[in-house]
């Protein structure tokens, strides 16, 4: 058996059962795996559909160009169909979308142009309006617009909804999808609750975004709308796939629980899945876990692939710059020094006498200095080695520092954080140095360590 396109091999993906991250809810609740799609994403499915619809429609003709405004997912199901079907592709992406997903697109051929994220959706710069614009602008061009455009929820009433019902043999009670086109929670829970009207569908919105309130009073509240993290989810706009007759209930999840949810999955589940993902499952979990029954059987719709997150939540760096994971918690040497009182670092110079590096060290209530050297680092001295060189010879007090300094304190970044720090500082190496740049050089000490640790 064979496919005759990689077209074919679009839809039918798994569903498979959440253990580790459901062990908490008593109910059954299945993941319907949409990376399985050749694109690694559930979007493959409206791209043939938007495609096949507008050909028919006498829309797009042979050699005709597909331009779409597109969070990557898209794009890619887009590119896969021109691809077989001899179309030309443009796709306009906000700025905020991963570099992997721009990357990809690119790679089947398809030409990005990526628009402000910070722009309401009717500047001419936002990346709704440039593919409107080039949609006009270029002859024989096809605008797919999976916003607005109803064969996106169709596909999912066609397909994703009859293979969940298939595959779970009309046992699933509850459906839950994040929104962001809304074709896939509309498509979905419209089919559902046709075969069964009991179906339950939770919706996930994300905090910056307008679907939760729209579906609580009918109102948009433009207070509401702010820039967001997660990809894919949350709408700035109504898209006419939405239907809130057909979702019961409407959740908003953060980005911070989204991005370690998907990590999560990744990591007890071995499903590494898109950053979305994370969203979806950590607000259909909290639900199911106040409300569902044993026998109830949620399926929640993973729509993407964890390779298009690498440099974001399955990156530490960036979860840490977040403030994501659970040591960002820690304070970082920058944070150490702002809670410290200011004051210029005090140092020696390799030629100033013991006599006077005790004074100051002394003068200060300080245990040690660092020796510069036309403003860098060249040593280190400590007041308990002074001590001891002194009690060997009491005549020192009138050498150089230099002739009993002990090497630089060593350096950390201004982001090192405190656990870190706490490793490096022992009795050898009581302090270490920050280098602020503009700033200059800071000092951080043991005492600096135990004041904060014990206030
Ligand atoms: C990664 C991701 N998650 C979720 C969604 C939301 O699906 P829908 O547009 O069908 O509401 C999208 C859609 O763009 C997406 O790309």
């Amino acid at each position: 058996m064979w496919y005759n396109n990689i077209l074919e091999a679009v839809g039918n993906t798994p569903l498979v059962r959440l253990n580790a991250v459901a062990s908490h809810v008593k109910a059954t609740v299945l993941a319907k795996v949409e990376y399985f799609n050749p694109g690694n994403s559930t979007k493959d499915r409206i791209a043939i559909k938007m495609v096949a619809d507008a050909e028919r429609k006498g829309l797009l003709k042979p050699g005709g160009t597909i331009i779409e405004c597109t969070s990557g997912n898209t794009g890619m199901g887009l590119a896969l169909v021109a691809a077989v079907r001899g179309y030309r592709c443009i796709f306009t992406m906000s700025e905020k979308m991963s570099k992997e997903k721009i990357d990809a697109l690119r790679a089947v051929g398809a030409e990005v142009i990526v628009c402000p994220a910070k722009v309401p959706a009717d500047d001419p710069r936002s990346y709704y309006e440039t593919a409107a614009r080039l949609a006009r602008e270029i002859p024989n061009s096809f605008f797919p617009f999976q916003y607005h455009n109803l064969s996106n929820t169709q596909a999912h009433y066609e397909t994703t909804g009859p293979e969940i019902w298939r595959q779970t043999e009309g046992k699933v009670t509850h459906f839950a999808a994040g929104m962001g086109t809304c074709g896939t929670i509309v498509g979905v829970s419209r089919y559902l609750k046709e075969q069964n009207p009991n179906v339950f569908t939770l919706g996930i919105d994300t905090y910056g975004s307008l679907f939760k309130t729209l579906h609580e009073t009918g109102k948009v509240d433009e207070s509401e709308i702010y820039p967001y993290l997660v990809e894919g989810i949350g709408e700035d706009m109504v898209p006419q796939n939405y239907d809130g007759t057909v979702i019961d209930r409407v959740v908003k999840v953060t980005d911070k629980d989204s991005a370690l949810m998907a990590r999560r999955l990744a990591r007890l589940e071995g499903l590494f899945v898109g950053y979305s993902c994370g969203s979806a499952v950590y607000g259909a979990l909290q639900y199911a876990a106040a409300n569902l029954k044993r026998d109830d059987v949620m399926v929640v719709l993973l729509p993407d692939h964890g390779t298009r997150y690498l440099g974001k939540i399955y990156n530490d760096e960036w979860m840490r710059e977040q403030n994501f994971l659970e040591d960002g918690a820690l304070l970082t040497a920058e944070q150490i020094i702002a809670g410290k009182p200011a004051r210029e670092l005090l140092f020696v110079e390799p030629e100033t006498t013991i006599a006077k590096a005790v004074e100051i060290l002394r003068k200060n209530s300080i245990s040690q200095l660092p020796v510069l050297r036309e403003g860098q680092p060249v040593g280190s001295i400590n007041e308990s080695r002074l001590l001891n060189a002194l009690i060997d010879d009491p005549a020192l007090k009138e050498a150089s520092v230099s002739t009993v300094m002990d090497d630089p304190f060593p350096f950390v970044l201004p982001t090192t954080r405190i656990d870190v720090i706490g490793k490096m500082i022992s009795a050898v190496t009581p302090a270490v140095l920050v280098d602020k740049k503009n700033e200059g050089f800071h000092i951080i000490t043991k005492s600096d360590l135990i004041q904060i640790l014990s206030s």
